[in-house]
């Protein structure tokens, strides 16, 4: 499996994560919260902007698709009908040495041996007790495990529940945020001017209660998905599979900018029994190639289910033809955090400048970067510079994420900017208060120019859209 080189572990960009404001563990002071993580006040920037990049993409750019935003909280029933109740699990084992839980798909993985969370309790338990000897404990290294159990990931809660008995009628905080464009198609349908083919587009938190999460932000118990509901005709399923597919594609390697060499296609070999295709798009992250962002074509399955629990019709029939049919959908699903984690991965660099001395900069797509413009007086103790650049930063902070700094000397400063991401620094110097111009500095090239303080918000404006 391929390993990025030492300057981007997982280690490197945790610890950066957390000394620049990007991620903290939840509930820290209080000795931390598993498997949960809090986002500071650049990683709540960039987590808006990779969610403001998705919508343009998904929404925006897209006559046929739409947006929706469901409740959390849904009818029980629901979770019964799409089969997370009976079958949303994990294989379980326990390490009878050290107490360590893990599941059972991702120990058979890392021992080379296939296995898949979908397979039943009796199959899983087969393929463990056969390739036990390879699998190792990843906390204390030994081979002695508990029998597999299946373990459900559905978390419940006691909402509207005043009688204290939590499994009995138990209500669930969503485990994927699509059950709510599922069951709000009709509505949808009902009050816009949609027509099949058409999508339906949500982000929001999900929540499950995930075995193992040892990856950072990577698998959590509580994220953030955005996901699309495309929804065809039964005979074009396949032909727009591959448009979306292609389409997916083309958001991360154009749009958000990832190397196509750290990206790529993986085949489900072991189907649910209603998908007639499913590929997820792998990221190559500090601890290999593993799943970004699922693209499946699911047939009528929701659609079907649905109808039959809430006892409605779910049937479109189509305006011209009069053909009746119900609907077949393929989705892309993805979550912000491993979107994050990703291009935090991809934008690392510690890099070597000439006279020996070096810099962290993320190199961060400037539409994702929190910051887009920096505003620094060459010197702290020259009121009249203050106030310029502080003039310069109330004009444009209107029209872009803008920071305000007068906290060290220009070359520190710079160094702080570009760990950050941010694309552009201006200097306000003294021919600044003659000349009415700046010193405009590019984070990547390092280059310096002037530019007329009259037209700056042209020139940042030109730069964040890559002009
Ligand atoms: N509606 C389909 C669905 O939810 P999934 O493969 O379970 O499919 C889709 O999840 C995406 O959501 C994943 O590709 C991943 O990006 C994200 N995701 C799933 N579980 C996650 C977790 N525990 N923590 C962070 N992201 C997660």
């Amino acid at each position: 499996m391929a390993k990025k080189s030492d300057s981007t572990s997982l280690d490197t960009i945790v610890s950066f994560a957390k000394r620049r404001g990007f991620v903290f563990q939840s509930s820290e002071i209080y000795g931390g919260f598993p498997a949960i993580y809090d986002y500071g006040p650049l990683g709540v920037e960039l987590e808006n902007n990779i969610k403001k990049s998705w919508w343009e993409y998904m929404v925006q750019f897209r006559p046929d698709i739409v947006g929706l935003d469901s409740a959390i909280f849904m009818h029980p029933k629901i979770w019964e009908a799409s089969g997370h109740v009976a079958g949303f699990s994990d294989p379980l084992t326990e390490c009878k040495s050290c107490h360590t839980r893990s599941r059972v798909d991702h120990l058979l993985e890392a021992a080379g041996v296939v296995a898949d969370e979908k397979m039943s309790e009796e199959e899983i338990n087969e393929i463990f007790n056969k390739n036990v000897r390879k699998v190792k404990c990843p906390n204390c290294g030994k081979s002695d495990f508990t029998e597999v159990k299946k373990f459900n990931l559905l978390v419940k809660s006691n909402l509207g529940n005043f009688a204290g008995d939590w499994d009995k009628d138990p209500v669930y905080l969503r485990g994927e945020t699509c059950q709510g464009i599922y069951v709000n198609y009709k509505n949808v349908l009902d009050s816009s001017r949609v027509r099949i083919p058409f999508g339906i587009a949500q982000t929001g938190k999900a929540f499950r209660n995930e075995i193992t999460a040892r990856q950072f932000i990577f698998r959590t118990r509580e994220f953030e998905q955005m996901e699309m509901q495309y929804f065809v005709h039964p005979e074009k399923e396949i032909e727009e599979y591959e448009k979306l597919k292609e389409y997916r594609w083309k958001y991360f390697t154009d749009y958000l900018g990832i190397k196509k060499e750290n990206l790529k296609w993986h085949k489900h070999e072991n189907l649910v029994f209603y998908a007639k295709e499913a590929y997820d798009i792998e990221y190559n992250f500090p601890f290999g190639f593993k799943e970004l962002e699922g693209v499946h074509a699911r047939g009528n399955y929701d659609l079907t289910q649905h109808s039959k629990f809430s006892k409605t019709d779910l049937s479109y029939t189509d305006p011209e033809t009069k053909e009746k049919y119900v609907p077949h959908i393929i989705e892309s699903s993805v979550g912000i955090a491993r979107i994050l984690l990703a291009v935090l991965t991809e934008a690392y660099i510690e890099e070597k400048l000439d006279g020996d001395t070096e810099r962290v900069v993320l190199r961060l797509p400037p539409r994702l970067a929190p910051v887009k413009v920096a505003i620094f007086p060459l010197l702290k103790n020259k009121p009249q510079l203050v106030k310029k650049a502080k003039e310069i930063f109330d004009e444009l902070k209107t029209k872009f994420m803008c920071e305000f700094d007068d906290a060290g000397n220009i070359g520190k400063m710079y160094r702080r900017q570009d760990e950050i991401g941010t694309p552009l620094c201006i200097t306000v110097d003294f021919e600044s208060l003659d000349n009415n111009d700046v010193t405009v500095r590019d984070r990547d090239t390092m280059k310096q120019e002037r530019v007329k303080i009259s037209e700056l918000a042209q020139k940042i404006s030109e730069k964040l859209n890559g002009e």
